[in-house]
Order: C-alpha cells, then sequence, then structure tokens
C-alpha cells in the first residue's frame, strides 16, 4: 500500500458525527422537491402509456380527450415530428451530449418495445383534467410476439455476443484438475427503484431558455442531455435539484418524461409539470435487470483457489444495451491464477434497465459469494477462513497493489463483533435463546464496490459576515452531501460549520460530478479543499495589502488562517484577526477561491493502485418450521471505505443499505407477466420492500483507514457498498438453519417448506 504521501490529520469536525445540516429543511417540509415547484400558469401533463409489450400504434384517436375541459394539447407521434424541425433530437452518437437512460428520445417513432412506453401525452390546466383526458385517448396497436420470459439461457431467444470481462490463466484446465468444485448458476430477479420521492419534472421555458426542476442525481449531465436533446445551447439550460428523496440510481440520467414537459412547455409557453406515478415508476424509469450467473470454483484441498469462472447474462430492452456488470468484484476480490468472466445480453420486452444501487457487483457478488459459502461447506472450512486464506493485497487482474485493502481486518472484526465464533456449523443446530422452536441460522459474506475520484470544480467564499458559503454543481441524494461539504470547510477554516453555507442542485454552478458510482465525497472533497485554501490565501492578501490592516505589509507567508482568524503563522490563532473583521475593514465583500479535482485517470501515482473498498456481512436469520416464519434477525456490517467523514450519515448509508439488502434477500423482485408483458406488481402493496417490521438489529463497524490515493482526506464512498454481501449472507445463514441452499432471489418460505429439520 502507498506509503509515500504525508497523511492530513483533519480537525475533529471530519469524523464527528454531526447530523445532516439539511435536516430541519426536510423536516419541517421547507425543502422543495422538484414537485412542490409552482408557477403561475402552470400546467400537468399526464402520459398515455401503451398496453402492449410490442409491436406498433396503428392508429390514436384523441377526438373525445380533446373536447374534455381544460384539455391544452395532446401529443403523439402523428402531430409532434409533424413539423419541420423534431421537436426531440437524439444525442449524437460518441458525442459529448452526457448520457442517457433511453437512447430514444419519447414518441420518436410507432414502434413499441415495451408495456408502460410513452405513446402520448396529456396537458391540461389542471392534474385531474389530465388524467381524465388520458383515459380517453383511444390509442389502438398492431401488436407483436413480446417475450419477458425469466429464462436468460433460453435457447429461442436472440443472445448478444459472450463479451470476454477478465482473463488470467486457464480456467477449463485448472477447474478439471481440481480437488474441490462448485459449479451452480445463481438467480437475481429484476428489482425496481423504488425511493420515497417520485420523478417529476416541472419545465419553465422562457424565451430562449428552459429552467427544469428535477429529480436528478446529476443536474449537469442532465443539463447536458437536454441541451441535446431539446436542442438548444446549454447556456439556455438550467436544471435545479436542491433536494432529493433518494434515487438508488433511478435518477442518475435522464428519462423521457423530462423530455416530454420540456417540449410541451415549450410549444404551450406555460410552466409544464409530469409526475410519473408510482406504477409508471415500474415502467419507464429503469429497473435493475435480471441476471443469471453460472460460477464454477475449483479448489485445492487446503483451500486454495485454483479457478473461479464466472459466465453471466442479464436482460436489457429492444433499445439500449445495458449489462449489468456482475463481474465486476470477480476478478480481483480473491487471489487465484486462473480466473475467467464472460457476459452475455438478452433482450427482452421490459423497459431500459439501469445501475440501481451497487449496480452489477451487487447481484455479482451474491453468486459469487454464495458460491464461496457453498466451497466451504464442500471444503468442511469456515468460510470466514477460507476467504482469508484466498485474500489478497494485489488486485491480480491488473498487477497492481490495492491503494488500500483491509477486507482480512473487515472479516475479522465482524467475526469478533458477531459472535461467529460459538457458531455451531452443523445444519439446524442452533436455537433462539428461550425459544427452543426456532432455528438460527448464521451466515456471512464479504463485500466490494469499486472508488473512484472523479474531475470537478467547486466555489469557497469567506464573507465578511464571518460566515463562508462553498458551492458545486452536484446535488445531494439524501446521503448527507451537503453536511460533508461543510465540515471540510470548517475543518480548513475553522469557521463552525453552522456558518457554513452549502450550495448544490444547481447546474449553473461550477461543475460537479454526478450522484453515483460511490464517488461525489471523493470527487468533490479536494476541490472543496483546494478552493477552501484558495480563498483563505486571497483572505491573508487581503489582510497585508488593506491599509487599515494589523498585517499591512507583513509577508503573505508569515501569516495563517486558522479557527477562523488571520494571525501570524508563529503565533497562536487567539493572538489574530477574525477574518470578518479583516474583510469589513478592507471593505471587501468576499474572499473567492475557486477550486479543481483532477481525475483519478489523470493523475499518475493513483494508476499504480487498484481502488477499491471492502467488507464483511454477518447474518443471523430465525427460521421458525412450525409457521414457516422467515426473518433477518441481526447484521452486523463492517466497512472498509477509507476515512469515515461523518459517522452519523455514513452509518445511516449502511444501515439503510443492509435493510434494502434484507428486501433483496427475501422480498424484492419485479414480476413480469407473460399475458401481457406487464409489470404486474407494480405498487407497494405487491412490490415488496423491506419495512421497520422486517428490520433487523444491524451493527456497523467502520474501519476509517484513509485511502491517500483518493485524496488528502482519503475519503473514498459508502452509498453502495453496504448493500453488497447482505443477500449472500442471508442465503448462507438460511442454509445454516434449513439445509436448503436456495440459488435464485429472493428466498421464499415457499423454497424452505421441505426443510429436514425441526425445532
Ligand atoms: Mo448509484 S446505482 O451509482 O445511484
Amino acid at each position: 500500500m502507498p506509503t509515500d504521501t504525508p497523511a492530513y490529520t483533519p480537525s475533529a469536525v471530519i469524523g464527528s458525527d454531526l447530523a445532516r445540516i439539511d435536516g430541519p429543511l426536510k423536516t419541517t417540509g421547507t425543502a422543495q422537491y422538484a414537485a412542490d415547484f409552482h408557477f403561475p400558469g402552470m400546467v400537468h401533463a399526464v402520459p398515455v402509456t401503451s398496453t402492449v409489450a410490442a409491436g406498433t400504434v396503428r392508429s390514436i384517436d384523441d377526438s373525445q380527450a380533446r373536447k374534455m375541459p381544460g384539455v391544452l394539447a395532446i401529443l403523439h407521434h402523428d402531430n409532434l415530428y409533424r413539423g419541420e424541425a423534431p421537436p426531440l433530437f437524439r444525442l449524437a452518437p460518441g458525442g459529448h451530449g452526457g448520457r442517457t437512460s433511453e437512447s430514444r428520445p419519447p414518441l420518436e417513432d410507432k414502434t413499441v418495445r415495451y408495456w408502460g412506453q410513452y405513446v402520448a401525452l396529456v396537458v391540461a390546466e389542471t392534474y385531474e383534467q389530465a388524467l381524465a383526458a388520458a383515459a380517453a385517448v383511444q390509442v389502438a396497436y398492431d401488436p407483436a410476439p413480446f417475450n419477458v420470459s425469466t429464462q436468460l439461457d433460453d435457447p429461442q431467444t436472440e443472445q448478444l455476443p459472450l463479451r470476454t470481462e477478465s482473463k488470467r490463466g486457464d480456467v477449463e484446465a485448472a477447474f478439471a484438475s481440481a480437488p474441490v468444485k462448485v459449479d451452480q448458476t445463481y438467480i437475481t430477479p429484476a428489482e425496481t427503484h423504488n425511493p420515497m420521492e417520485m420523478h417529476a419534472t416541472v419545465a419553465v421555458w422562457s424565451a430562449p431558455n428552459f429552467t427544469l426542476y428535477e429529480t436528478s442525481q446529476g443536474v449537469v449531465n442532465h443539463q447536458h442531455v437536454m441541451a441535446e436533446t431539446l436542442g438548444v445551447p446549454r447556456e439556455n439550460i438550467q436544471v435545479i435539484t436542491r433536494f432529493l428523496g433518494s434515487g438508488f440510481g433511478g435518477k442518475l440520467f435522464p428519462w423521457p418524461h423530462s423530455a416530454l414537459a420540456a417540449a410541451a412547455a415549450r410549444q404551450l409557453n406555460r410552466p409544464v409539470k409530469l409526475s410519473v406515478n408510482r406504477k409508471q415508476m415500474f415502467q419507464t424509469v429503469g429497473h435493475r435487470p435480471r441476471t443469471q450467473q453460472r460460477i464454477k470454483l475449483g479448489a485445492t484441498a487446503g483451500g486454495k483457489l485454483v479457478s473461479l469462472h464466472q459466465d453471466y447474462r442479464n436482460h436489457t430492452n429492444f433499445g439500449d444495451d445495458i449489462r449489468e456488470n456482475c463481474g465486476e468484484a470477480t476478478p480481483f476480490l480473491y487471489s487465484t491464477p486462473n480466473l475467467l468472466v464472460t457476459s452475455a445480453l438478452v433482450r427482452r420486452n421490459v423497459g431500459t434497465p439501469t445501475p440501481m444501487r451497487g449496480p452489477g457487483a451487487v447481484p455479482g457478488l451474491f453468486a459469487l459469494e454464495s458460491a464461496m459459502d457453498e466451497l466451504a461447506i464442500a471444503l468442511k472450512m469456515d468460510p470466514v477462513a477460507l476467504r482469508i486464506e484466498n485474500d489478497t493485497l494485489i488486485d491480480e487482474s491488473q498487477n497492481k497493489p490495492f491503494s488500500s485493502r483491509h477486507y482480512k481486518e473487515c472479516l475479522e472484526l465482524g467475526a469478533a463483533k458477531f459472535g461467529w465464533a460459538k457458531r455451531n456449523s452443523a445444519i439446524g443446530s442452533m436455537r433462539k435463546p428461550g425459544d427452543s422452536d426456532v432455528i438460527l441460522g448464521w451466515g456471512m459474506a464479504g463485500a466490494s464496490w469499486g472508488a473512484f475520484r472523479g474531475a470537478c470544480q467547486a466555489s469557497v467564499a469567506l464573507l465578511s459576515d464571518g460566515t463562508a458559503r462553498v458551492s458545486c454543481g452536484t446535488q445531494d441524494v439524501g446521503t448527507g452531501t451537503y453536511t460533508v461539504f461543510a465540515q471540510v470547510v470548517s475543518d480548513r477554516t475553522g469557521i463552525p460549520v453552522d456558518r457554513v453555507r452549502v450550495v448544490l442542485g444547481d447546474s449553473s454552478l461550477v461543475p460537479g460530478p454526478t450522484s453515483g458510482g460511490s464517488t461525489a465525497t471523493a470527487t468533490v472533497l479536494p476541490a472543496i479543499a483546494d478552493a477552501t485554501d484558495n480563498a483563505m490565501k486571497i483572505a491573508i492578501s487581503t489582510a497585508v495589502s488593506a491599509l487599515n490592516s494589523p498585517f499591512h505589509s507583513k509577508p503573505a507567508d508569515s501569516l495563517a488562517f486558522s479557527e477562523g482568524r488571520i494571525h501570524i503563522k508563529t503565533q497562536p490563532a487567539a493572538t489574530g484577526v477574525p477574518f470578518a473583521q479583516i474583510l469589513t475593514q478592507a471593505q471587501v465583500q468576499a474572499a473567492n477561491g475557486e477550486g479543481t479535482s483532477v481525475g483519478i485517470g489523470a493523475d499518475p501515482k493513483a494508476r499504480n493502485y487498484s481502488t477499491h473498498s471492502f467488507g464483511a456481512q454477518f447474518v443471523e436469520i430465525e427460521w421458525d418450521p412450525g409457521i414457516a416464519r422467515l426473518r433477518v434477525n441481526r447484521v452486523v456490517s463492517v466497512i472498509d471505505g477509507g476515512r469515515i467523514i461523518n459517522r452519523k450519515t455514513a452509518a445511516n448509508q449502511i444501515l439503510g443499505a443492509v435493510v434494502m439488502g434484507v428486501g433483496m434477500g427475501l422480498l424484492e423482485e419485479t414480476l413480469y407477466t407473460p399475458r401481457t408483458g406487464q409489470p404486474l406488481n407494480s405498487n407497494f402493496a405487491d412490490y415488496l420492500v423491506a419495512t421497520h417490521a422486517d428490520s433487523p438489529q444491524i451493527e456497523v463497524h467502520f474501519l476509517d483507514h484513509p485511502d491517500p490515493i483518493l485524496g488528502e482526506y482519503g475519503a473514498r464512498g459508502i452509498g453502495e457498498i453496504g448493500l453488497a454481501g447482505v443477500a449472500p449472507a442471508i442465503a448462507s445463514a438460511v442454509y445454516h438453519a434449513t439445509g436448503i441452499r436456495v440459488r435464485t432471489l429472493p428466498i421464499k418460505i415457499e423454497d424452505l417448506l421441505s426443510a429436514n429439520v425441526s425445532a
């Protein structure tokens, strides 16, 4: 691991358990989410969605709907694309337009590729009028055969070519000669993102400018995509997302409703609101695709991996090639001389899949870590010991050391905190204390997720009223971004956090990153640090140049800025002058600093390292065979995510992710009915997410080892890794309790009814 980077020792505000600074705004209802924006003359748009899963729109009869009260416009392919210039454009392939979700603009053609695709948009004075008129639009289809089969290896299905993702050695030969083998197939279902806040756009057109109030995890990317889609220069589009009620990846890239709302606003010259309802969220704003993964492991009798072969496929739709990167963690998590990861896409008549919390790695680790658990059983070896036996500090897929890898410590600390040493490995052998009817299962799994720093900018102003302002064109998806940014400014300046104002969620600010891939913190922190340092330098220059300053004409490098004061470097801060006083006396309103982060790809030192976070999940489940009741009882989650900037918001991320992991393990599954291709359980009654009643007792531990390659603060990111490893640890615990290995998620009590153990 790198040792050449001098360690930065931050003040106590870094790593504190400060509550979210935006919390009061949210709990008092003051925070404005996208759909909360209202403007004079605003009208409402409701989409008409396809009731077939494949085919073409033969005709649209909107004559009844047009006569209904309040109806202003009904847009569909025939009237929208009739003009000389199309209202919506495609992104140029390979261009720099940004990343979109669906590659085609909505209503571009009459082809229907999935149930629920937009076929028309009704705009009316009120939401109720638009809803009623949308129901009155008569759409006739020429339906075509469709395919929503869950059999991803069905030979009847067109499959895109096999792709090699990672390769070393010779897996076939090594597997053939391995004394101990596992060869199994694991399946994860389509899952739908269900953030509390549904997607919405409020589009305001004031020629030649658009202002789009959005539910976006990336305001700058959204601006870029909409500029190309709407055919206007970037500077004519402002995207605003002040607050998000989460996104889980579903809001990373623009979806068709945003372009439709904007096109309607321009056409009608009225502000337009389009809210995607819960049912539509199962159709047109992405999902985690179904995956099917075959894992072949070969090991020596002593438990050394000699071969690891993962072959996976995932479904995608008929418009986009979306690969769920299930091999994300496979090439480097364990040491093995022979490895092969291959993948293929399988088309289905479903909406376009999109990243969902820990895309690729999370379903990938369900397969890999379940297979490791099966290997441990075949070896009669403890599953923690098996992982430690195959630990490595070198990323063998890239032949590079990890910047900071403490996977073994995660496993050991997790085992200690959980009480793993007390585990009796015999199936069904452990009982709930005080209730001998209930069998306990103890299982575990490892976790990993990538770490990355992108390029971005930030601005910091130190103001003459003694406060500071930090701004960046990124957004807070709900994770605590506002709060950690304030902490960094406070850390460097000594200005208390409650005097630091954070401004985010506006594409007109200096460009910041998408809130995705657990990369926003590592990406923006160096830019904020740089901007803050530059602002402090300006404040010091002001102290030197102002005639009435006590530091007038002193060499700038003899002065320091700390504890909110400018002072002689060799003397304590208390002997200095508050910066506000210096600025006020100099009649300067603000000391402004700009800062940048250099992307990890452009950082020569970083190129020598493989950067990832690691973790371990330990799970206790309860299985009551008398009443077929299965519940996750207790989880210990240990995370090696670099330095933790805020213990409270970081722990919140892991707690939430573990709850989501219970959903992934036991509940979540989007069902497309083979009768029509419709996502059938498109509501909160039928699509089950984990609730409070399903939530286990959760203990979170952070190792808190700074990762110097990610930046001075050494923070990686903790938004996604908490979900990794939870589902396979549940499957491992279920096996321990019941003797039944469930390889298809979610694990259902029906899977366990044949269990051969009773209490
Ligand atoms: Mo996350 S799937 O990068 O929002």
